[in-house]
């Protein structure tokens, strides 16, 4: 199975989180493309089997203008993508973006929103949701 991890980082908590489903992904054997968003070149959806894609969330739950920008760079809407993303639940409405990317998509996976850094005690919600995922990715495979 191939996989790539998009996605759009300003402090590090979302780098961190994609990092931390690149470790689970390689430890189940799958292989890894890493995407970060605005500065990597430009990437083809065809190669991958489920494409993750990462984003923190903007005042009142707007999606930053990076993501929207490699959303039309995509420009079609593949059916294998989850969405992750941080957010701060002290902010109008938490992980927004990833609302609104799972219904742009309509992803089959249910976002998975983590308030700041996923280390420690949120690193078992990223366990529970890359099960469903690489379940399912499992049985069509
Ligand atoms: C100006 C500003 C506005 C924000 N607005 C929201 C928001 O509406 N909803 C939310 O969940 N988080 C909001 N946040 C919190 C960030 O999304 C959160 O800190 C996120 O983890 C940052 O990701 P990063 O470390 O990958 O850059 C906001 C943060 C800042 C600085």
């Amino acid at each position: 199975m191939r996989a790539l991890i998009a996605y759009l980082s300003y402090s590090g908590n979302t780098e961190e989180t994609a990092e931390y489903i690149l470790e689970k992904l390689s430890s189940h054997g799958v292989m890894v493309d890493m995407h970060r968003i605005g500065i990597d070149s430009p990437v083809n959806p065809s190669h991958y089997d489920v494409m993750f894609l990462g984003t923190f969330t903007w005042e009142d739950g707007r999606t930053p203008d990076e993501v929207k920008e490699f959303v039309l760079e995509i420009g079609y809407k593949p059916d294998n993508i989850a969405i992750f993303g941080t957010g701060d639940t002290q902010f109008g409405y938490f992980c927004g973006a990833v609302d609104k990317l799972t219904t742009f998509y309509r992803s089959r996976w249910q976002g998975l929103k983590i308030e700041q850094s996923p280390r420690g005690s949120q690193e078992h919600l990223i366990d529970h949701w890359l099960k469903g995922v690489l379940q399912h990715e499992a049985n069509i495979a």
